[in-house]
């Protein structure tokens, strides 16, 4: 059997070399995966993140390997602050060249047990933070023909009993990534959504069922195939980032191991 090359091992590792790339989610999981794959590929990598401490992790992980990482704590939720953080990265740098929006949560429920607050908060991290940031960064990427990786979920493709909020959020991912990717079609900038399916980080450790649900509906969220690691995402979002996929474009690239296939 062929080991699969991991985020490290990659024969072709200099693709984001003078490039900058923003990303946010940049303390935990996919979204640190990938800081350390776009830093290890020579990408001046600026994380965003509200969790200080995870981001100091991924600081210390990308420094090790000689690569260059600038930590951001944000809560994304904020206009404001989306657009602080993109002129700041913009100011650092001098330019922009990817923007991808990784940061995400998730909660299962029954429709009837969602409060307002756990509502609007779903919506604020989930798609408020990857539209205010891409209105911001817009006119960098247009500058340098960058391009805007969303991290929507199978969630996004297919109904799922118990996460309606979260399936909400993720439809709304989705065609904001394929309607941006219209408005912008007669320009080089690239604008394309991966939607993952399970992948092994705290997103899925902390995922609390309620006690009562019927687990006959929820078996075909999960795929027979088991769960992706962190870095397999990463190698994805890289590769839709990068000049290899310059044919894609307004795309949902799905990496779910067949859960919406089938
Ligand atoms: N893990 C999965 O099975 C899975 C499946 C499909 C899609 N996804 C999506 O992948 C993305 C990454 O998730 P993950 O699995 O790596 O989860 P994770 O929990 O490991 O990472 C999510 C990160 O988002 C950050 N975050 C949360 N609220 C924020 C805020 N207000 N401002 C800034 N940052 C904030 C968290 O601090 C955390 O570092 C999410 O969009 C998620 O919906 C994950």
């Amino acid at each position: 059997m062929t080991a699969t090359p991991g985020a490290q091992e990659r024969p072709n590792s200099s693709r984001f070399v003078d490039k900058t790339v923003v990303l946010t989610g940049a303390a935990s999981g996919i979204g640190r995966a990938s800081a350390v794959l776009f830093a290890g590929e020579g990408a001046k990598v600026v994380g965003l993140d509200i969790d200080a401490d995870g981001l100091a992790q991924t600081g210390n992980t990308i420094a090790a390997g000689g690569g260059e990482f600038t930590a951001l704590t944000v809560d994304i939720t904020s206009r404001d602050a989306c657009h602080a953080a993109i002129a700041e990265a913009a100011k650092m740098y001098g330019s922009v060249d990817v923007l991808a929006n990784i940061a995400g949560i998730a909660r299962s429920e029954h429709i009837v047990d969602v409060t307002e607050e756990q509502w609007r908060l779903m919506f604020g991290v989930n798609v408020d933070g990857m539209f205010w940031l891409s209105q911001a960064a817009i006119p960098h990427l247009l500058e340098s023909s960058g391009n805007i990786v969303n991290i929507a979920s199978n969630a996004g493709l297919m109904g799922q009993a118990y996460t309606v909020n979260y399936c909400a959020t993720k439809g709304a991912v989705i065609n904001l990534t394929k309607a941006m990717a219209m408005e912008f079609v007669k320009t080089s900038l690239r604008i394309n959504a991966v939607a993952p399916g399970g992948t092994d980080t705290s997103l899925v450790a902390n995922f609390a069922i309620p006690p009562d649900v019927d687990f006959e509906l929820m078996g075909r969220y999960t795929s027979a195939r088991g769960f992706s690691q962190p870095e397999d995402l990463a190698n994805v979002i890289a590769f839709v980032a990068s000049d290899d996929a310059r044919a894609i474009h307004g795309a949902i690239v799905s990496a779910d191991n067949g859960i919406t296939s089938g």
